[in-house]
């Protein structure tokens, strides 16, 4: 019988350099974060929490209940270590200070989106947390502490509660994925050194917001749609799930290219999906694992903050097809 590596034993092997300690105390408390949001999620209408509270986030998100639990969890947990000095989330108007017990290791910064997709929560379907580790300058860190481009993380990554409770980690050396074993308690290694496929014949949008699209995206898509018969040359398969970290962990697993663009409805707001703790850390662990993230015009990780909820533009995932977009969107491949 083959023994798998546990995330303890995986880290305290592979994790070096000089963020080495802290990042082996802050994912300890990650993982039993995301274990017991996993424990949470799978009472499902039992627990009661499958509703919405009457509350809207800062984003004027109607929240459910379990977006407020699965946040409460997460930043509960994450303040043992003792290295993080700031914390920032989906569901916090602001950011929130830590007390350091650790401060000669080093300060750290947590941003989070603690339940990704939490429209598919009371109907059973694949939902996520996601996370970001920024390194502060300051031990009492104040907003323009966070405001970093995602070129600067140290760690990223989502756990999956899908079929199987997944983490999916980069610490920028690859990426690799854990599959939680319910009855141990315990992570292990299932998808070590994952790597995206550079070519794929299947995308993810949301179709629905055809007509609302930028020309380049139009195009790309329209390609896509005229399989064999187009330019392409060949068929093209479509998902949409509405949890971007599930459809990005397909894509981490078999190919394909996610896509979440500016369209005419959310022009004022620059985007949907939020730079700091969604488009960042899920490009940060897609470029690691071999692909690309953009917004269009320019490389998400590379994008400087402007605020804690800024949206972004994102389409990410196969290199050759994110490639393919970023020519569209510079005119560079001609129709
Ligand atoms: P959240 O539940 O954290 O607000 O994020 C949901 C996001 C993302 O996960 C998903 O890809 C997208 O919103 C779905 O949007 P549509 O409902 O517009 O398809
Ligand atoms: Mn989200
Ligand atoms: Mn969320």
């Amino acid at each position: 019988m083959t023994q798998h590596v546990s995330i303890t034993e995986f880290l305290s092997q592979h994790l070096v350099g000089e963020h080495s300690i802290a990042l082996t105390a802050m994912l300890k408390d990650i993982v039993t974060a995301c274990k017991k949001i996993s424990l949470a999620i799978d009472q499902g209408a039992l627990s009661g929490n499958m509703g919405s509270l009457g509350s809207q986030n800062v984003q004027g998100e109607v929240q459910k209940a379990l977006d407020v639990i699965t946040n409460d969890i997460f930043i509960e947990e994450n303040q043992r270590s003792g290295y993080v000095a700031g914390m920032a989330s989906e569901e916090m108007d602001d950011v929130i200070e830590i007390a350091v017990k650790r401060r000669q290791q080093g300060q750290y910064l947590l941003l989070f989106d603690p339940l990704d997709g939490s429209s598919n929560v009371n109907v059973n379907i694949s939902v996520g947390t996601i996370f970001s580790i920024l390194q502060s300058a300051n031990a009492k860190p104040v907003l323009s502490d966070f405001m970093q481009a995602g070129t600067t993380q140290i760690c990223a990554g989502y756990a999956l509660y899908g079929t199987s409770t997944m983490l999916v980690l980069t610490t920028g050396n690859g990426v690799n994925g854990f599959t939680l074993d319910a009855g141990a308690g315990e992570f292990y290694l299932s998808h070590p050194d994952i790597k995206v496929p550079a070519d794929t014949q299947e995308f993810a949008i949301n179709m629905s917001n055809y007509r609302f699209w930028q020309e380049p995206v139009q195009r790309y898509i329209d390609e896509c749609l005229q399989g064999v018969e187009g330019i392409r040359k060949k068929d093209f398969n479509m998902r949409w799930v509405a949890s971007m970290v599930a459809e990005v962990h397909r894509i981490l697993v078999r190919g394909g290219v996610f896509m979440y663009p500016i369209d005419s409805k959310l022009q004022s707001k620059g985007g949907k999906l939020r730079l700091m703790y969604e488009a960042n850390p899920m490009s940060f662990i897609v470029e690691q694992a071999g692909g690309a993230a953009t917004t269009g015009i320019q490389r998400i990780l590379e994008v400087h903050p402007n605020g804690l909820h800024q949206r972004v533009p994102v389409m990410m995932g196969s290199r050759n097809e994110v490639e393919r977009i970023v020519a569209y969107h510079s005119k560079k491949i001609a129709h």
